[in-house]
């Protein structure tokens, strides 16, 4: 550390030495090269010779003015050892046939750290070449930027020479030495340049006469950079050999100067060709760099930066690019083979880890055929397949085809889909809650069928009804709180079936069926009826006038409440308005009884008696009817002695009329006799022969129609052809209305 400090002090000393006073610099140090040229500046005539020496400790080499780097033929170095034990370096500068555009710095410096160098300024004086540039045939563009001086490099190949900067058409400015600087080795210096300054500029010297000018366009150049892209902003994939360009392109503000360069992995190599191009558009200006690869190796592989820089701004993008040595496949599942879903999810994607490059072609099949095709809520997404709505059928075998054509390569991968359904009891949807009643000690069996993916457990519970409580199902709902009075019995398979070898006791089974995704129940109410249909109405004894009657009314207990009694006048009616009549209440094991007592019967009780219950589960009221007549004793004996008389007067009548009608027939009689024996004594015989026409009277529809022959074609279209009778012997040949048909002989 001590050291660098030291060698940098003295190389400041050493410099501030070259510019001072060379020859002063004590033998033997060499801190800086020294020149045997005594002055700073030398000031030589075209065509004559400039030589310089140079000697120093160390290898030396020189810097010359652009002018002569263009221009080497002229000029021969010549280095060699010297000093007494030649331990110094020397070099000797010839420049033969000095000419005005070698006017500059001269400098000779220690190769191994070129800041150290003695420094001495030639110029060339030329009177036919004032300036040390020509003028090329348009202005020299001069650049202002921002808060920094503005030059322009009109050097002079003669120290004493007199330069005028003059602003177009003809404002000389004179130099003040403050804001415009004039100085032979740089040119004008305008130390901060405004507006004033935008425009064509020239230098101009007269020598002998002769004005020489050099001109300058003084440009404004805006660092307004609006955007950097490149035209692939993914990482961009390759193969090995295959090539790679990639173009950055860069708006900015008119009047703009950019430059573009790239950071990339081959920089070193120079692997890249970078090309440039630059537009004008109506707005802005664009410019284009782009880089290319030939032929990409694997080390090509890396981040490509773009930078951009115009004066103090600079932005910059990359892309990051892959080289990949052969094609490839990359194919398995992300968890298994096996995938689950559930049913009703509303959407489902399997997407297997898939890496492939280049871009492979992907199908998926279903169970064989193309998924997309088998059904409308599959769609593959990039390289994934969504099925929405999830269904039970959608489980099976799903392939994924992947393959890279141009290369070859095929891969596939299948992935069983399990859909998961949730337990459902079939009965559930078919069973109304009505269950009606079970008769007391049969045998029964109850049905649980369930249906889940996987197949569900069935389990049985059960629950005694409460002794005193009325509704079973509320209880049932505490079931977990009374597990200890709970039976279960499990059964593998999906379809339960429990049986109850005798029903004796009301209660509800519960079924539950349950697997890894879920569980269903269903609650079958089960009570016992000891009544047929669970609801019944009886008499006991039979009604009498004076007697009693006892109408019971039995419903299952579970079922029904609210028994009442009520008389019935009109049975139609749902509700009769007459008040209960209540009865006695009583519980048993299974059903409730309201006993009614009816006692010393009239005929008045005769009539309609009605039992109503409310259905417990169907929330419904229901009611039978039973009919009560009371037998009055008092009518009974009054018809039986009605009865006899009237058969006695029946008998007299019957008698009498008989006796009269034989008397009259035996009258008639004798007095038929006597004139058919008168008449046979008196006429001859009657014969009766020929035809006979006939008419037909109608007494049908309409009432005293009478026609002759054809006429009933205007009658109900019914067509009778006219017909004959011969003598007693009429055949009725046509169907019809005869209602009352009278035959007159005409
Ligand atoms: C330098 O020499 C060339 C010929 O070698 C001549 O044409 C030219 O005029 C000379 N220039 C001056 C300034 O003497
Ligand atoms: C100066 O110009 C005159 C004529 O204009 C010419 O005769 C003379 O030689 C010139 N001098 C030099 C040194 O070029
Ligand atoms: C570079 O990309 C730009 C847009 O991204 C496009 O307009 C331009 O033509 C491209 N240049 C070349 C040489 O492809
Ligand atoms: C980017 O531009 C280069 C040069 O025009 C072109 O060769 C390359 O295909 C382009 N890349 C993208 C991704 O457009
Ligand atoms: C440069 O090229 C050589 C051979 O062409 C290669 O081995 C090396 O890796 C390259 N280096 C870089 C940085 O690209
Ligand atoms: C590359 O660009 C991204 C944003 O485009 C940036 O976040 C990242 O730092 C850049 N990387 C480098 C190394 O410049
Ligand atoms: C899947 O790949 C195997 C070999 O890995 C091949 O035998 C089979 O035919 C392929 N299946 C399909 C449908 O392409
Ligand atoms: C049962 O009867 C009582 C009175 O008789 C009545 O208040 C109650 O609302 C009835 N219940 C039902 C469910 O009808
Ligand atoms: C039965 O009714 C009759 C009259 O309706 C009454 O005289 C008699 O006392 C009643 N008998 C009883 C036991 O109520």
């Amino acid at each position: 550390m001590i050291g660098y400090i030291f060698v940098v002090l003295c190389g400041l000393a050493g410099s501030a030495l070259a510019k001072g006073k060379v020859e002063s610099v004590p033998k033997g140090k060499f801190s800086v090269p020294v020149l045997d040229v005594k002055s700073q500046q030398l000031v030589l005539e075209a065509n004559q010779t400039l030589t310089i020496h140079c000697r120093g400790r160390w290898e030396l080499s020189w810097a010359f003015p652009g002018g002569v780097a263009r221009d080497q033929e002229r000029m021969r170095l010549e280095d060699s050892r010297c000093g007494r034990q030649s331990q110094h370096y020397c070099s000797q500068l010839t420049l033969s046939s000095a000419q005005a555009q070698h006017t500059g710095s001269f400098r000779c410096r220690y190769t191994h750290r070129t800041r150290r160098q003695s420094a001495v300024y030639v110029y060339v004086t030329d009177r036919q070449r004032p300036f040390v540039e020509e003028q090329s045939n348009s202005p020299d563009v001069v650049y202002m930027k921002e808060s920094q001086p503005l030059l322009f490099p009109c050097r002079v190949t003669n120290p004493d020479a007199t330069v005028s900067l003059v602003k177009f058409p003809d404002q000389e400015l004179t130099p003040d030495q403050r804001n415009i600087v004039w100085n032979s080795r740089q040119g004008f210096l305008i130390r901060s340049p405004t507006y004033f300054y935008i425009g064509l500029f020239s230098c101009k010297t007269t020598v002998n006469g002769t004005t020489h000018s050099l001109s300058y366009l003084t440009h404004r150049q805006v660092n307004k950079i609006m955007e950097v892209y490149l035209n692939s902003t993914s990482p961009v994939l390759a193969l090995q050999g295959e090539s790679l360009s990639i173009n950055c392109t860069v708006t900015a503000k008119w009047n703009s100067r950019v430059s573009i360069s790239w950071d990339y992995p081959g920089q070193a190599n120079k692997s890249a060709i970078v090309s440039r191009w630059i537009m004008a558009s109506t707005f802005h200006m664009v410019f284009y760099s782009i880089l290319s690869i030939p032929k990409l190796h694997r080390s090509d592989k890396g981040l490509y930066i773009c930078r951009v820089t115009s004066g103090p701004v600079s932005r910059e993008t990359n892309v990051s690019v892959t080289v990949y040595d052969r094609p490839f496949i990359r194919l398995k599942p992300r968890q298994g083979a096996v995938v689950e879903a559930h049913a009703g999810q509303k959407s489902y994607r399997l997407s297997p880890k898939l890496r492939a490059f280049p871009a492979p072609e992907v199908i998926w099949l279903k169970d064989g055929k193309v998924a997309a095709e088998e059904c409308s809520r599959y769609h593959v997404d990039g390289n994934s397949l969504v099925i929405r709505d999830v269904a039970e059928e959608d489980a099976g075998k799903y392939t994924i085809l992947v393959g890279i054509q141009e290369h070859g390569l095929y891969r596939n991968l299948t992935l069983s889909l399990v859909v998961n359904v949730s337990p459902g009891i079939g009965e559930k949807a078919v069973s109304v809650q009505d269950p009606g009643s079970v008769p007391r000690g049969s045998r029964q069996a109850l049905h649980c069928t369930s249906h889940g993916v996987p197949p569900p457990h069935i389990a049985w519970l059960w629950h005694p009804c409460p002794p005193k409580g009325l509704v079973c199902l509320c209880v049932c709902v505490l079931m977990r709180a009374c597990v200890r009075v709970c039976v279960c019995i499990y059964f593998p398979q999906t379809v339960g079936v429990l049986m109850v070898a005798e029903a004796f006791v009301s209660g509800v089974y519960r079924c539950i069926a349950s697997s890894s995704v879920g569980n269903d129940e269903l609650d079958m109410p089960f009570y016992i009826t000891d009544v047929p249909g669970g609801f019944s109405v009886s008499q006991e004894d039979e009604p009498r006038e004076g007697g009693d009657l006892h109408l019971t009314c039995v419903a299952n207990k579970h079922l029904y409440t609210n028994l009442s009694w009520q008389r019935v006048t009109d049975p139609a009616e749902a509700t009769p308005p007459t008040p209960s009549l209540g009865g006695e209440l009583s519980s048993g094991e299974f059903s409730d009884t309201l006993s009614l007592f009816l006692c010393n019967l009239t005929a008045g009780d005769s009539g309609s008696y009605r039992c109503s219950a409310h259905h417990l589960l169907t929330g419904q009221n229901t009611h039978l009817d039973t009919q009560v007549d009371v037998t009055v004793i008092t009518i009974i004996i009054t018809i039986v002695i009605t009865i006899i008389i009237i058969i006695i007067i029946t008998i007299i009548i019957t008698i009498v009329i008989t006796i009269i009608i034989n008397i009259i027939i035996i009258i008639i009689n004798t007095i038929i006799i006597i004139i058919i024996i008168v008449i046979s004594m008196t006429h001859s015989h009657i014969h009766k022969q020929g035809k006979t026409h006939i008419n037909i009277l109608i007494d049908a529809l309409t009432p005293d129609i009478s026609t002759q022959q054809n006429c009933f074609d205007e009658f109900n279209g019914l067509a009778i052809r006219p017909f004959t009778f011969y003598g007693d012997n009429a055949i009725h040949s046509a169907p019809g209305m005869y209602i009352n048909t009278h035959v007159h002989t005409q």
